[in-house]
């Protein structure tokens, strides 16, 4: 019996709830009827951008929202559209947000090329083929409670977009018709990029799906464009790539700039693994041992590996006479200067240049070499300061051995 009251209490306060929503938002008798009935329409939509733009549910559907009953709601003649397939999804939703006298109107700084550029995408070349498995605007942004794209909790957020296309992409179920790898996502996580966004919470600096993919225009890139898209970010190395002996070599053998040698999703940070002379290794995929790219790679491997090791040397002296009470900043902004040099040889490595990397390790070598004279001087002055220590320490045991001396010699007190 309480029970049945609890729950008539709960209807009426939803009832009254809805009233109070139906009321704010756009919607007429759609909305105040779909409160009711069980599909989810009604929550989502308080949050939906067009609810609060004005938009009512006849804007997509059509249909007559002044109606209490749904049949006259929806009777012929009022344009009514229940299930929208997904062609028609694309040209409901695409057809306001290509319409630029419309947007200008409404928010003249919002883009209106996403059907434009949605149809030169595999998914829009697919769908009109007639393949509807595809992503299409609902696919990515959701039918109701759609959110501004720099809301946290919109699908296409920085931080949400791999969970949406991997959604689909990283569900091998879904994608068995296709001939496409169902890795993408997996191995993206993994990556550096995907730690930086997922991880680091990176959203401004680190790649999603959709910085290397485009947001609507989604398509594996050509070849001719990677650099140009690792390149939004890593400008200098790719300005370097393109000026080497590399990147014709590559073009007429249709190897791909970056990825042939990083790999597209499962990018990771290079330093130590890349291991330039072995078999097996970066340039080993390519390159016999005795040919000039695998020369390039062993001078590379052993320049890094020595400036590397010099380092540990360097900070040791100059720990052990910090410890000691020694100043060593000046030794320590060497150090940072050495190290600023081999982060900048990192990226010049892309010249594919002896001259250009001898050039780079020079000014490395100075800095450290520089370093470690501040740590020997240290050390120097800590000898110094011990000699001088002994010294006055011998001349006050003399003091102290002259004066007992004295006091033996001197009368007794009485
Ligand atoms: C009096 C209640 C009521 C009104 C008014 C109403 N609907 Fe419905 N609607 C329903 C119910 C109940 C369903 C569940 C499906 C069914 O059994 O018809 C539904 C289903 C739908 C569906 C799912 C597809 C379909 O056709 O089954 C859409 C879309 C929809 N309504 C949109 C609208 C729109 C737009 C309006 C206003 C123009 C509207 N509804 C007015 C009750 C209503
Ligand atoms: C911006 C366009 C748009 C507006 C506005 C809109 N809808 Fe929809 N609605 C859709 C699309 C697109 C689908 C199909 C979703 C799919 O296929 O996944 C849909 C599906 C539905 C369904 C089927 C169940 C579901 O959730 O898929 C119902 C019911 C519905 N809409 C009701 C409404 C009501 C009621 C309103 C107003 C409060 C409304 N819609 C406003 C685009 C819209
Ligand atoms: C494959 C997923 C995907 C599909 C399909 C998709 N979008 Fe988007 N959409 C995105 C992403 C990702 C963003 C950008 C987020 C950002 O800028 O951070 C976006 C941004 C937008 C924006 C904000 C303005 C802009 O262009 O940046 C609008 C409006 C929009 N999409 C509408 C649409 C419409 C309309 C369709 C269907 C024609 C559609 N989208 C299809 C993923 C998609
Ligand atoms: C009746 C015209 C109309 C239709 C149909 C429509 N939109 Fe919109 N949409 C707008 C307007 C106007 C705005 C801007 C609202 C605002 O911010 O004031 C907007 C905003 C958006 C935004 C937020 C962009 C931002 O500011 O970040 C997205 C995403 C979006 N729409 C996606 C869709 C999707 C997906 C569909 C189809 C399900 C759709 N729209 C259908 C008119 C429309
Ligand atoms: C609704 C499921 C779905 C979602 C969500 C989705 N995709 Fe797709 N995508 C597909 C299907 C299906 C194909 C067609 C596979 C093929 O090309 O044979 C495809 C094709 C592609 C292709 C072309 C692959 C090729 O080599 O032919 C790229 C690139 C792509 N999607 C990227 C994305 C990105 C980036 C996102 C997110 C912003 C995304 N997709 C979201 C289903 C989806
Ligand atoms: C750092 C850039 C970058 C990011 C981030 C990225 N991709 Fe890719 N993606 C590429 C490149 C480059 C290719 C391959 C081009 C080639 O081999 O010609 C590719 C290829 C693809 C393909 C075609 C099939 C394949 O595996 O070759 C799909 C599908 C795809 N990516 C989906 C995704 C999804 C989903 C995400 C997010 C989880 C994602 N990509 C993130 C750069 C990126
Ligand atoms: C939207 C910007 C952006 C794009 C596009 C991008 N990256 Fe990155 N990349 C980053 C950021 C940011 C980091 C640093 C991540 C971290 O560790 O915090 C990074 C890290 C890396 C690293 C590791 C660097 C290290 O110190 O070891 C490599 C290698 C790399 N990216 C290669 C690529 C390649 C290849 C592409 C194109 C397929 C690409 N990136 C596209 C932003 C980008
Ligand atoms: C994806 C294949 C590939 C990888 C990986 C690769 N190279 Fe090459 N490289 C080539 C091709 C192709 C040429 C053109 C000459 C040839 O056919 O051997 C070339 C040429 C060179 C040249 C110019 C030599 C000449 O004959 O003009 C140098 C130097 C070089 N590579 C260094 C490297 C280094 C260092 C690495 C590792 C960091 C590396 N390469 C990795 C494919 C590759
Ligand atoms: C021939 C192979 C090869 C090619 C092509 C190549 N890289 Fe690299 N890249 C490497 C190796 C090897 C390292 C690691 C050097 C080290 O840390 O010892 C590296 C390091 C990096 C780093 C980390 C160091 C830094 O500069 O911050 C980034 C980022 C990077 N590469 C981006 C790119 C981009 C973008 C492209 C395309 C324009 C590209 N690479 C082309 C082999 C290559």
């Amino acid at each position: 019996m309480t029970k049945l009251l609890t729950m008539a209490l709960v209807t009426l306060g939803m009832a009254l709830a809805s009233g109070a929503l139906a009321d704010d938002l756009p919607g007429g008798k759609c909305l105040e009827c779909h409160l009711t009935v069980d599909d989810g329409v009604g929550e989502l939509w308080e949050d939906d951008i067009h609810a609060r733009a004005g938009i009512g549910c006849d804007a997509c559907h059509g249909g007559d929202s002044m109606q209490d009953h749904s049949d006259l709601a929806k009777r012929s003649g009022t344009g009514y559209q229940g299930e929208l397939s997904a062609r028609e999804i694309v040209s409901s939703c695409g057809g306001c947000h290509s319409d630029v006298e419309y947007m200008k109107e409404r928010k003249p700084l919002l883009p209106v090329d996403q059907l434009e550029k949605y149809w030169t995408s595999e998914h829009g070349k697919l769908l009109v083929k007639g393949e509807t498995r595809v992503a299409q605007c609902v696919s990515c942004h959701g039918a109701h409670g759609v959110r501004e794209v720099n809301d946290a909790k919109s699908p296409v957020y920085a931080s949400n977009v791999p969970a949406t296309c991997g959604g689909c992409h990283g569900d091998a179920e879904y994608m068995s018709d296709f001939d496409i790898k169902t890795d993408q996502y997996d191995e993206y996580v993994q990556s550096v990029h995907g730690k930086a966004l997922l991880e680091k919470n990176d959203v401004r600096g680190a790649p999603a799906c959709n910085d290397c993919h485009g947001n609507h225009g989604a398509a594996p890139p050509s070849i001719d464009a990677i650099t140009n898209i690792c390149g939004t970010c890593h400008s200098y190395n790719a300005e370097l790539f393109l000026g080497s002996p590399l990147a014709p070599a590559f073009k007429e053998k249709s190897l791909a700039d970056c990825v042939a040698c990083h790999g597209k999703h499962l990018i990771r940070h290079v330093a130590e693994e890349w291991e330039g002379e072995k078999p097996g290794s970066t340039c080993r995929k390519c390159h016999e041992e005795g040919e000039e790219g695998s020369d390039l790679a062993l001078y590379f491997t052993e320049t890094f590996g020595s400036v590397r090791l010099a380092f540990d040397d360097i900070e040791q002296l100059l720990g052990e006479v910090e410890v000691k009470g020694m100043d060593v900043t000046e030794g320590e902004d060497y150090v940072e200067a050495a190290r600023q040099g081999l982060m900048q040889a990192r990226t010049l490595m892309h010249a594919f240049s002896k001259p250009v990397m001898e050039e780079k390790v020079s000014e490395i070598s100075a800095n450290q070499a520089a370093a470690l004279e501040v740590g020997y001087a240290a050390l120097q002055g800590l000898k110094d300061r011990r000699r001088g220590l002994a010294i006055s320490t011998l001349l006050l045991l003399l003091l102290t051995l002259g004066v007992a001396i004295k006091i033996r010699t001197l009368p007794p007190f009485d």
